[in-house]
């Protein structure tokens, strides 16, 4: 945390200047009220005697007014840059992570540390540095004018008991806290419990499980009933334990200060000023043990966000090559396993792909279609063999540089809450109109834009239209076709469009894509009846590979497959046009 107070003294500085003015101009009010009592008691209060103690208590009570606005002005102001600049670096660090990253940390815990976390340390730069100076700074100054203006040995039996507050406010105040968010935490999972007992409620009754679900509910009402009464107790223990110390303290000094009185060595103006500097010192010894105890949640908090600053990801380029990746395509993979997963998703997968061809995968749920291109798209780098372009690994290459030369159609694609426009040409939104259209008829969406109330200016996502599976899907590929890229990798995204519109962007794709490489993952073989090669995964191996006319001369997955697939069709086929 040095670098902040480095980067922000002058605010700091300023802040605790103006603390040290409120503190200085908040000696002087007792002193005026002893004097008044004084006066009182000597029988000599006049109203020229008077005069100057009420103007010296307006200008301490006016002044401190101001400086105190001065110092959570510049205080305040810190710690709310502190939060901004922490957010921001978490949010560009999330940026820059990849897949691994992410499937180590669930989402809600990263969050949880771009909010609480974060909140934490803005509360120790704030508040806590107020917590800090304040009670250095009043406390100090305070303590110094009680032994000094009036008696050192009555100043010490004084401030004793209040050290105990300090020390029931740092470690009772930090019971307490955690004693809340434990109340926080079972109260969160009884929500959860709630909604997943009424999502899954017809299939618990269906199995029987309905008497165990209510057990469970029960156990969780009570432990969130225990958790809350523990935190009351502690909670009713804290402002007892603090009048009893104040009142300690309270007592000794009127015990002492009388006899001190009595005996003539101190006037009761001094004693009512003294008093009233001690009602002063309850608050800065709380804060003080509310600083530590915020200082240790706020280390704990800032060592999280270290750690997670400090990881990198693990597709890091190791300087990686500016040149171009372009030419045939060679997989060599030994093995690959998901970073959290017990077993391999992909063992020996070997193709070549000569610039130009088309590679086909097909295969059942869950064989390793999709992880093949997770690979090409180097969401993960940690495998065994090799993918190379052009010879050259294609984790060698910078990933700046490596991954524009490729068009990627996800299985569930998205679209941004804009425009069709918009949408289509978000690689580079100065590409013109008519590219755009262009890619549109392409991927065999231009009519169905023309439909559309506004046309290419229609609203879709969250906030406009929406537009059907198959309609997401080829915009989805005229979004990647935009480009003209090199690779064009489509993961199932023909699978909602009819098989006439599927048949007529495949042909298109053919023609337009001369000499560039296709992959495309598919369920619906007619998809790969064209490729140069199609594997065929099971359980993350290559169970058979080939030419569409090789495939089917087998007995194989393929063969029974693609005769299924032909009859359905032709059901379908008979059902448009009798039905
Ligand atoms: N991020 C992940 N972490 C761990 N395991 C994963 C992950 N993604 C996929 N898997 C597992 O890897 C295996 C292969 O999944 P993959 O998504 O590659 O299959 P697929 O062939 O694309 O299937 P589908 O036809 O359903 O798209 C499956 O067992 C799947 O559960
Ligand atoms: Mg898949």
């Amino acid at each position: 945390m040095k670098w902040f107070i480095r980067l922000e003294w002058r605010s700091y500085l300023l802040g605790i200047l103006a603390l040290l003015g409120v503190a200085m101009l908040g000696l002087i009010p007792p002193i005026m009220i002893g004097r008044f009592a004084n006066l009182i008691s000597e029988r000599a209060l006049t109203g020229a005697a008077l005069g100057p103690i009420i103007v010296w208590i307006a200008i301490a009570t006016v002044g401190q007014y101001l400086l105190r606005f001065g110092w959570s002005y510049f205080i305040w102001g810190t710690s709310a840059r502190l939060e901004r600049l922490m957010r921001l670096r978490l949010l560009n660090h999330y940026l820059e992570m990849d897949k691994p990253f992410f499937q180590k940390h669930r989402t809600g815990d990263l969050l949880a540390h771009a909010t609480n976390d974060i909140n934490q340390l803005q509360r120790v730069a704030g508040n806590g540095v107020l917590q800090l100076f304040d009670a250095l700074i009043t406390g100090v100054s305070v303590v110094a004018a009680m032994a000094v203006v009036v008696n050192p040995l009555l100043t010490i039996m004084a401030v004793v008991p209040l050290l105990g507050i300090t020390l029931v406010a740092q470690l009772l105040g930090g019971s307490i806290s955690a004693a809340f968010s434990a109340v926080q935490d079972m109260f969160s999972q009884l929500n959860n419990k709630t909604q997943e007992s009424l999502m899954g409620i017809k299939v618990l009754k269906t199995v029987g499980e309905a008497a165990e679900d209510t057990a469970d509910f029960q156990t969780k009402i009570n432990d969130s009933i225990r958790a809350t009464r523990h935190a009351e107790r502690l909670d009713s223990l804290f402002n007892p334990a603090i009048t009893i110390l104040t009142g300690i303290s309270f007592v000794g000094t009127i015990i002492y200060g009388g006899y001190l009185v009595q005996t003539g060595s101190l006037s009761i103006g001094s004693l009512i000023t003294f008093v009233t500097y001690l009602s002063a010192l309850v608050w800065p010894f709380l804060g003080l043990g509310f600083f530590f105890n915020n200082l240790q949640r706020g280390n704990a908090a800032y060592e999280r966000i270290t750690t997670l600053l400090a990881e990198q990801p693990a597709t890091l380029d190791k300087k990686g090559l500016k040149q171009v990746p372009r030419g045939d395509l060679q997989i060599d993979l030994t093995t690959f396993q998901y970073p959290d997963a017990t077993e391999a998703a992909l063992q020996n997968v070997h193709a070549t792909v000569q610039a130009g061809n088309t590679l086909g995968l097909v295969g059942p749920v869950g064989s390793g279609k999709s992880t093949l291109i997770q690979l090409l798209l180097r969401e993960f780098d940690q495998y065994a063999g090799s993918i190379k372009i052009n010879q050259i690994d294609i984790r060698d290459y910078d990933k700046d540089t490596y991954l524009p030369v490729i068009g990627y159609v996800p299985q569930d694609n998205f679209l941004f809450s804009t425009s069709v426009l918009e949408n289509i040409r978000f690689a580079d939104p100065n590409i013109s109109l008519e590219r755009v259209q262009e890619a549109a008829r392409w991927a065999a969406l231009h009519d169905d834009i023309m439909n559309l109330p506004d046309g290419y200016d229609t609203q879709v996502g969250e906030q406009g239209i929406s537009l059907s599976g198959g309609q997401r899907q080829r915009l989805a590929i005229a979004r990647a076709l935009i480009i003209n890229p090199d690779i064009l990798i489509l993961d199932d995204a023909l699978s909602a469009v009819d098989a006439k519109t599927e048949q007529q962007i495949l042909t298109m794709l053919h023609n337009q894509r001369q000499g560039k490489t296709t992959i495309i993952a598919t369920h619906r073989l007619s998809a790969v009846v064209q490729a140069a090669e199609t594997l065929v995964f099971e359980h993350g191996r290559v169970e058979a590979r080939g030419t569409h006319s090789d495939l089917i001369q087998e007995d194989g997955w393929y063969a029974r497959m693609f005769a299924a697939q032909q009859l359905s069709e032709k059901l379908d086929q008979e059902v448009t046009t009798h039905g």
